[in-house]
């Protein structure tokens, strides 16, 4: 059912403005028919940062902004969800049009800048469903115009930590004009030190929340080293690679979409994100998970990114071009994997990382 839907709904999204296509999504995932409820292979299961999710394929952060949804992704088939970004306060993003598809090369272009219903809003739905379960994580970002952005990933941790499974600390986002700066240094310092404080402060009510932090896939390797070390010793729970990019790869057919400004997705960012992925595993020397992001949209592309280094990965970008069942088409996909070469997922994690990071840098 959902895919006969698909099949006859794709053709008229394309035809939309790419944010009107994803309002429209949204709003079919809240009509409960569309949904329905999927058996799951035990073998697909991964205890990550204290979680156990039930399969590593989880919704990436963008598409539930608001938290309007988790619950229909959930059952979808999703092993978990990250909502958000959420800001403190509400705020509108960047002016109309501010979403690309480049249809040809299966990628996005974005620079929604934060839209957010704020805080408040999201805090309201997220608490309205937490006896349900599932594992939703909350992706925390600062606002475009705050006067202190660290604050406002510490008010947002002790907001949100009594309803979040885990958060995403979103510093990596290359659309809110200078919010990567918190990537480097003493700001990164800083902010590490704060908001695992934060987390530690509230967990007498709230439980010891996992805090991961985004990063983007256009770090230099300096400051990949200096994350990592930061990460080590602020004993953060682990870091997820990653956000979109700024680079634009020669190869792009969509050659006057990609001189759109914004974070490019989907395929064309999997080579550069698989590489930094596989970069940080190897400095990570497992002192904690990683999870795995950018241009997943098939099984192999979901191997690939488990065999780089990630226990769990996410996706967005793919969902646009193939639907959502591609979800369950890579989940059947990993499944066969397991019952074909026998083992365990963890036995998969980060098997070719060090090859790859041997590999000549990708364009
Ligand atoms: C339209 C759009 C909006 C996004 N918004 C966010 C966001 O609010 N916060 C965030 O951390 N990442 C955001 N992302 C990045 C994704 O979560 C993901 O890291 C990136 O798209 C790479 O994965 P993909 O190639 O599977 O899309 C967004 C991506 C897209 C395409």
């Amino acid at each position: 059912m959902i895919g006969l839907l698909e099949s006859l709904a794709r053709p008229l999204l394309r035809m939309l403005d790419a944010e009107d296509a994803h309002r429209l999504a949204i709003n079919a995932l809240k009509i409960p028919p569309f949904v329905k409820l999927v058996g799951e292979d035990a073998r697909l299961a991964v205890r990550a940062f204290g979680l156990n999710f039930p399969n590593p394929v989880g919704m990436g952060a963008g598409f539930d902004k608001h938290a309007e949804v988790p619950d229909a992704l959930l059952r979808l088939g999703f092993g978990f969800v990250e909502v958000g970004t959420v800001t403190p306060l509400p705020q509108s993003g960047n002016p109309r049009p501010r979403v690309f598809r480049l249809d040809h090369d299966e990628g996005v272009i974005n620079r929604l800048g934060f839209n957010s219903e704020g805080a408040a809003a999201v805090l309201r739905r997220l608490a309205a469903r937490a006896e349900k379960g599932g594992i939703v994580g909350v992706n925390i970002g600062a606002n475009k115009d705050s006067t202190d952005r660290i604050g406002d990933y510490v008010r947002l941790i002790e907001t949100f930590a009594p309803v979040a499974s885990y958060f995403s600390v979103n510093i990596s986002s290359p659309n809110t004009p200078g919010l990567r700066d918190l990537q480097q240094g003493q700001m990164l310092d800083d902010l590490l030190g704060r908001i695992v404080d934060a987390r530690t402060r509230v967990s007498r009510e709230a439980g010891t929340t996992p805090v991961l932090i985004k990063i983007a896939p256009d770090l230099a390797l300096g400051d990949l080293d200096d994350i990592v070390a930061a990460a080590r010793r602020h004993r953060v729970d682990g870091m997820i690679v990653g956000n979109t990019t700024v680079a634009r790869p020669q190869a792009l057919r969509d050659s006057a979409t990609a001189r759109e400004a914004g974070g490019l997705s989907g395929r064309p960012l999997f080579a550069l994100a698989t590489r930094v992925l596989a970069e940080t595993y190897v400095r990570v020397e497992g002192a904690f998970p990683l999870v795995g992001v950018g241009g997943i949209d098939s099984g192999e592309t979901a191997l690939a990114k488990i065999r780089a280094g990630a226990c769990l990965i996410e996706l967005y970008s793919a969902l646009v071009f193939h639907g959502l069942r591609l979800v369950a088409a890579i989940k059947s996909e990993l499944s066969e994997v397991l019952r074909r070469e026998g083992g365990t997922m963890d036995e998969l994690v980060g098997t070719d990382a060090a090859a790859i990071t041997a590999q000549p840098w990708p364009i």
